[in-house]
């Protein structure tokens, strides 16, 4: 069947067919950034899970490659990379399904490739099949490498299903060792906590993952499942994390989910699945489901870790399509992509209308003045937090042929929400005041 590009993005990595979800194995070798991701090339839903591949020289633009890997006895779920030797290993979760209860098992996968195309999984598998409790949930492996070990955090949870995160080291990749438990859910904090990452960050350390199922607080945790970190502090002689605040989530759109990290450049970069379970995908009667986002850079200030687009996004501009004022009831119009920045006055009320030029996709996004919060209104469908602006007081949205990126500052406030516009996006101003405006066109960089 032929795709429908209505709502193909353009510089978001998307599946080229077929079902994406979580980022995986997010790392550098000979040169280029590999990316690769949850896949299903046989059907827009949920299927056996394979893993798709993209590199990319700056974070930007992005090619397809052969498909990684490919499900046999096992599923290949969620996991990391890390360069050994000049190899690109990959190390990942196989999941088997089996006769006993609770009919599955999961297990710690290797495999290598010499040229970061072709990959084998090698001849010892499982590397890694033992939980301290038995849980048979053990997965998504995050692996790095501290001095002469690999380290590696793992998901999983306690026999009375709270979720946890398991942290293993090795001198090989081969043989691993239990060390300690990182973090564990009171029972307020999710059954499953998937897609584990640690990393340092500014001399803090940040565990990163997704807990599955918390119940909505207020405006927290609205999604079916959440993403979030602690910060604190990690020791590597105890491997004791000391955590140091409380369960923040990191984006309060829509749809984002399993987040993985790779350093670049001495910085903390980001990808998450643009998407979410158990929610509708409208992409997926076109012969497609799910996408990245675009690339964030991570920092830690004032007790929060905030994200803000990769730089090189810049690379995507070709040219200003406004600049000046944007007047109460102004329009400015983006042929099916965009960056608009706008400043307004913030002891007043902001309202921006986005939609579809032939209706649909509606979203309003707004700034409230009376409870001081960002509000993403997705067809009545809220998502809003407080917004104290650390810095700079502007938003910059990022549009894409089905989705809306929201930084608000310096990143202190994020939403990441799609929305599926009929046609050419229009924004309208809707607030009481004019605002300073400057909006680009932004090119393709990923296939078609
Ligand atoms: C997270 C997740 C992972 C798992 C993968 C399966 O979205 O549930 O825990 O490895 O997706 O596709």
């Amino acid at each position: 069947a032929e795709i429908n590009p209505r709502y193909r993005l353009q510089y978001h990595v998307a599946p080229p067919v077929g079902w994406m979800n979580d980022p995986n194995g997010f790392s550098y070798f000979r040169g280029e950034h590999h990316l690769f991701y949850q896949f299903y090339p046989y059907d827009s839903q949920w299927g056996p899970m394979h893993w798709g591949h993209v590199s990319s020289p700056n974070l930007v633009d992005w090619k397809q490659l052969p498909t990684a890997l490919v499900p046999e006895k096992e599923m290949c779920f969620s996991g990391s990379a890390v360069v050994k030797d000049d190899t690109l290993v990959l190390l990942y979760t196989g999941r088997e399904t089996t006769d006993v209860e609770p009919f599955f098992n999961e297990t710690q996968y290797l495999a290598l490739s010499d040229d970061g195309i072709k990959f084998h999984k090698y001849e010892g598998n499982p590397v890694l099949s033992f939980t301290p409790n038995g849980s048979p949930d053990f997965r998504d492996p995050k692996v790095w490498k501290y001095e002469h070990y690999y380290y590696v955090v793992i998901g999983s949870k306690t026999l009375d299903e709270r979720g946890r995160v398991l942290l293993y080291r090795s001198p090989d990749l081969v043989k691993w060792e239990f060390l300690s438990v990182i973090g564990e859910s009171t029972g307020e904090m999710g059954y499953m906590w998937e897609c584990p990452d640690f990393f340092e960050l500014k001399g803090k350390h940040i565990f990163l993952f997704s807990p599955q199922g918390m119940e909505p607080q207020g405006d927290r945790y609205k999604n079916t499942h959440q993403t979030g970190y602690i910060i604190g502090s990690f020791n590597y002689e105890t491997y004791e994390f000391v955590p140091e605040s409380d369960f923040q989530e990191i984006d309060f759109g829509h749809d984002f989910y399993a987040t993985q990290t790779n350093e670049v450049d001495g910085k903390r970069i980001l990808i998450a699945w643009f998407g979410m379970w158990d929610v509708p995908h409208p992409e997926e009667v076109d012969g497609w489901a799910g996408a990245m986002t675009i690339f964030r850079e991570l920092d830690l200030v004032a007790n929060r870790v905030t994200m803000k687009p990769v730089d090189a996004i810049t690379e995507l501009r070709t040219e200003t399509v406004f600049e000046g004022e944007f007047l109460e009831d102004g329009v400015i119009e983006f042929e099916k992509t965009g960056e608009l920045i706008v400043k307004g006055d913030l002891s007043k009320n902001i309202e921006l209308e986005i939609k579809g030029s032939n209706g649909g996709g509606q979203v309003v996004v707004r700034w409230d003045i009376e409870t001081r919060k960002v509000v993403v209104d997705r067809e009545g469908d809220v998502r809003q937090m407080e917004w104290l602006p650390l810095k700079s007081e502007s938003w910059r949205m990022f549009l894409d042929s089905s989705s809306l990126e929201l930084f608000c500052g310096e990143g202190e406030v994020v939403f990441s929400t799609r929305v599926y516009p009929d046609g050419d996006w229009r924004v309208t101003n809707r607030s009481p005041q004019p605002l300073d405006a400057v909006a680009y066109k932004l090119r393709r960089s990923v296939p078609e």
